[in-house]
């Protein structure tokens, strides 16, 4: 579970030599709304002081707000309604959309279960079987749930005898999401609802009794995700199956720690509840309690305290009676396992299991077959598998894959068999299945999913390292069709994230597709610093006083790009959501010259106040705050809202830009788009700006988790036709 920001993941490939048409718009000219500015808000941050003309639009139940979303929206639907290839796009990201799309299957008592998506359906639908090649049945489909697909899945866990199911519902894309408990033989659900639940753990108590699961207290106001409000107190409670949740208890609490939030985790022999507090998105505590000392689990729960100082990550993976296994990367940046004897659970006590990689980052690990450890690395942003012995750590083969990732595993320690989901940027998803009860234990495919229409071997995906301004060398990959000429014509899409220990894998994405094919696109996506692909080191070298570092990279990706003729910098479009998006916007304001369009996400804008709303100062970690005078510095050379400059000629005018948001999104809330794009459009006021700055702000909708499946398309259909139409691109059939 992660409070971060993360981005949503838009996405791949085709060709053909048609007709085309051209696209080019008539050149709109545009009348931005007139946000009222209010001069007078001023704060004073270590004596600076910083006006704060749009500080209206942080609430988001005024009319004032609602009428300039309404304003925003009423000039950005025409524009991208006018995309003369509009129907062409949607259509083809239709069609290639519509393939079927599955996850690992996985054993829970004496049943299997799988999600699976026909293709358009708005959410993945859980099936159950008796046996792997057992006719799959409905368990529970979301779809049923609303008329517009808008109440998604969000988080489950089953009873270790399979026999109950508890799941949260999230609606319109908030974080807030609802516990129910179903009876899987029956399918009937518990008269019990677990309310006010938001970035919790679930774990269940091994006699299958009761669920540990953290909860927030009653709030004032709205709860639905359109509020705020800043997260805090989160409790850990424990809610015995069967009773209303009035009656659950709290088990852990941090009274003196509001922004604490409390991760547990049952271990898998049922003795011990491992408790690991997080403050924001880095670095937990470890505590433990012996559950076989309190059966009933009647009210708090005695803690032993295992690491006392927020300074590394831990993460329970298995334990052999009192040794439990972490992965971490205390005194290894690439992360290591280590064993902890929680009789014993002093540090000078741990003993490595399984030693750091000097250069492979250990991403996660999973116990199976009783005695080993399947072990995930990437190694130079690429998965690699392999099976290790759970007593001595000791590789005992590797699990071959392809270039791309692993995207989906299922597995347990008592279970003998295993699957992994494998995806990259030409390959839509492979199931594979190992059985441990068969020698030697060869992989096999057992799902493998094919896109109508796409032809993989027409395409090439390649991975580059290229020097960002430091020169530090940055991997890259680089998506395009084969043929592509090397003269700088062809329109470039660069998406980046840069933050929060996040590796951006290689991935299929229909969206990404259609660029290439369509649009005759090429595809870059360049790993910068921020982002966990080469572990903490390079996590940091991209987060605090290192930001600038993030933006540097991204902006070298594209001279790269210019450099080696695969564009030039009128047909460079940017995207990123969430941290991306806040890497976009201050890319625009750092080099307007550099991109021809700009797509942000979701974005992180506003970073003198991001701390205060929702769970935004979780993002501490990686930005720092304002009320720190030297983050405070920091933070202004580069905090979109506060560096927008009137472009004074051509050559400085902002890309044409697109700034999209939604109204239920709590965690990067909207005001943050809203205050960013009334500033810019007030800012070229006047200027030598043509290009289009606009924001798309869409409602029912949230950060992007959940989404149902018709909106993402919608949004994708208006990300292409705005790429169409600023940078005057053909559409080509
Ligand atoms: C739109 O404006 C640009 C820059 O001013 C110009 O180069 C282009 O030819 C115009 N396009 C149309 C279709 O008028
Ligand atoms: C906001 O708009 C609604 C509907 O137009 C109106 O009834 C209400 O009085 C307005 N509220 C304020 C504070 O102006
Ligand atoms: C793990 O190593 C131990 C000690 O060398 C050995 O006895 C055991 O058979 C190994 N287990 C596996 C699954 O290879
Ligand atoms: C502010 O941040 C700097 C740099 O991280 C740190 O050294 C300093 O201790 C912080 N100051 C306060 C008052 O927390």
């Amino acid at each position: 579970m992660r409070a971060c920001v993360y981005a949503v993941s838009v996405c791949v490939l085709l060709q053909c030599v048609c007709a085309s048409t051209s696209s080019a718009p008539k050149n709109m000219s545009f009348e931005y709304p007139e946000a009222r500015r209010d001069e007078t808000v001023v704060d004073d941050y270590h004596g600076t002081k910083i006006k704060d003309p749009y500080r209206w639009l942080e609430d988001p139940d005024s009319n004032e707000t609602k009428e300039f979303i309404e304003a925003e929206n009423k000039i950005t639907r025409p524009y991208l309604d006018a995309c003369p290839v509009k129907s062409d796009i949607n259509e083809r990201l239709t069609e290639l959309w519509n393939y079927p799309k599955y996850s690992c299957p996985f054993r829970r008592g004496d049943r299997y279960f799988f999600f699976k998506n026909t293709g358009l359906q708005n959410q993945n639908v859980l099936y159950v079987q008796d046996s792997l090649d057992g006719e799959p049945r409905v368990f529970l489909d979301p779809n049923t749930l609303s008329e517009d697909g808008t109440i998604a899945l969000s988080g489950s866990r089953f009873t270790e005898d399979g026999a109950t199911f508890a799941y949260g519902l999230s609606a319109s894309g908030s974080d807030w999401i609802t516990i129910h408990l179903k009876d899987v033989a029956t399918g009937k659900d518990y008269p019990e609802v677990l309310e006010k639940v938001k970035f919790a753990s679930m774990s269940w108590s091994k006699d299958n009794k009761g669920l540990f699961y953290s909860r927030y207290p009653e709030q004032t106001g709205k709860t639905d995700g359109s509020e705020t409000e800043v997260n805090r107190d989160q409790k850990l409670c424990y809610h015995r199956l069967n009773t209303p949740q009035s009656e659950d208890v709290i088990v852990v609490e941090f009274p003196e720690e509001p922004l604490w939030r409390i991760g547990a985790e049952v271990t898998d022999c049922g003795r011990y509840l491992i408790v690991s507090p997080v403050k924001d998105c880095r670095d937990n505590l470890l505590y433990f309690a012996d559950l076989s000392k309190h059966p009933d689990v009647s009210g708090l729960l005695p803690l032993t305290q295992i690491v006392h100082k927020f300074e590394a990550d831990y993460e329970y993976v298995t334990n052999e009676g009192s040794v439990a296994i972490f992965r971490t990367n205390k005194n290894a940046p690439n992360y290591r396992l280590i064993k902890i004897d929680l009789d014993n659970p002093a540090e000078e006590n741990w003993e490595t299991l399984i030693p750091e990689h000097p250069s492979d980052v250990l991403d996660w690990a999973s116990a199976v077959d009783n005695d080993k450890l399947i072990i995930h690395y990437v190694r130079d942003v690429k998965s690699v598998l392999q099976v290790h012995n759970l007593s001595n750590g000791q590789l005992i083969q590797n699990l071959p894959l392809e270039v791309g990732s692993v995207v989906g595993f299922s597995g347990k320690k008592e279970q003998r068999e295993i699957f992994y989901h494998f995806m990259s940027f030409l390959t839509p998803g492979v199931i594979y299945h190992v059985d441990f009860t068969k020698t030697p234990h060869e992989p096999t495919v057992f799902r493998e999913v094919k896109v109508k229409g796409f032809d993989a071997s027409q395409y090439e995906a390649k991975q580059v390292f290229y020097s960002s301004k430091d020169g530090t060398k940055v991997p890259m990959f680089i998506v395009s069709k084969k043929d592509l000429a090397l003269d700088g014509s062809n329109p470039a899409l660069i998406y980046g994230y840069g933050g929060f220990n996040i590796n951006i894998q290689p991935s299929f994405s229909v969206t990404r597709l259609v660029f290439m094919q369509h649009l005759r696109g090429v595809v870059a996506i360049p790993n910068i610093r921020g982002g966990g692909e080469y572990g903490e080191r390079w996590h940091n070298a991209g987060r605090l006083l290192n930001k600038q570092n993030v933006f540097d990279d991204f902006q070298a990706a594209a001279e790269y790009l210019i450099e080696e003729k695969y564009t030039k910098p009128e047909l460079i479009t940017i995207q990123g959501g969430s941290n991306g998006g806040l890497l976009v916007a201050a890319c625009i304001n750092q080099r307007p010259d550099l991109y021809g369009a700009a797509i942000v996400q979701v974005g992180v804008l506003d970073m003198l106040r991001f701390q205060k709303f929702t769970i935004g100062h979780a993002w501490v970690s990686d930005y720092g705050s304002s009320d720190n005078s030297t983050h405070f510095q920091n933070l202004l050379k580069y905090s979109p809202l506060h560096n927008i400059q009137p472009p004074s000629d051509e050559r400085s005018e902002y890309p044409a830009t697109l700034v999209l948001t939604a109204d239920h999104d709590d965690r990067v809330v909207p005001l943050h788009s809203l205050k960013f794009i009334a500033a810019l459009q007030h800012a070229v006021r006047g200027s030598a700006q043509r290009r289009p700055l606009l924001a798309r702000v869409d409602t029912k909708a949230g950060h992007g988790g959940g989404k149902p499946t018709a909106k993402i398309i919608e949004e994708h259909t208006d990300i292409l036709c705005f790429i169409t139409q600023a940078l005057h691109l053909k559409f080509v059939k």
